[in-house]
């Protein structure tokens, strides 16, 4: 389908080493080089698929195409986000700044108190998963939410301001099954500036 547009992996915006040492160069190129591209090659063959399908007039299992659709294009959308709101350990600062220190402080009275919230929500996450932070456009309040796997849980049409992806995948060979461990690193290496960015974009 030469007139349609198909997903394709991102370049990571930093060196596979840049994360460490809280995520090492071996566990970040395997999460993005197999378990992301994983993802973008299987969104694009269920797509392949429907269009084939189409063309040909044929039917399909539709419940199935479109369960698997929305996990594997969840998965690709997700670790896109996430890879933008991590910053190199070198150069990541330890609290966010501009409208998103305002809004964090507004809705959780403080930052420390985000931090407890968000990685509580993270560690209990069922099985496999994500934790993002994501502000409801009705209330304007920042809200967080807990994705089972990649598709389960979500207040559907609320835009991701930051995630993080607690998946087996995202530190078993850095933390073992130790995933708390996982998620006090991951504070170190919050790109707060993109997060501050994707809020002032939706407050604008
Ligand atoms: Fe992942």
């Amino acid at each position: 389908m030469k007139d349609k547009n198909f997903y394709t992996l991102p370049e990571l915006p930093y060196a596979y080493n840049a994360l460490e040492p809280f995520i090492s160069e071996t566990q970040l190129q395997l999460h993005h080089d197999k378990h992301h591209a994983a993802y973008v090659n299987a969104a694009n063959a269920v797509l392949e698929r429907l269009d084939k399908a189409r063309q040909a007039g044929a039917d399909m299992d539709m419940k199935a195409a479109i369960k698997d659709l929305s996990f594997q294009a969840g998965g690709h959308i997700l670790h896109r986000l996430f890879w933008q709101n991590l910053a190199p350990a070198s150069k990541a600062v330890k609290e966010p700044g501009g409208a998103l220190d305002e809004a964090l402080k507004k809705e959780f009275g403080s930052f420390e108190r985000f931090k407890k919230e968000f990685s509580s929500v993270a560690t209990s996450t069922e099985g496999s998963g994500w934790a993002a932070l994501v502000r409801c456009g009705l209330t304007g309040r920042l809200l967080i939410m807990q994705i089972e796997k990649h598709n389960v849980n979500i207040y559907p049409h609320l835009r991701i301001l930051m995630v993080l992806d607690v998946w087996e995948h995202a530190y078993y060979l850095d933390y073992k099954n130790e995933r708390a461990k996982f998620v006090e690193a991951f504070w170190n290496i919050v790109n707060w500036d993109e997060v501050n960015k994707r809020l002032e974009a939706l407050i604008k």
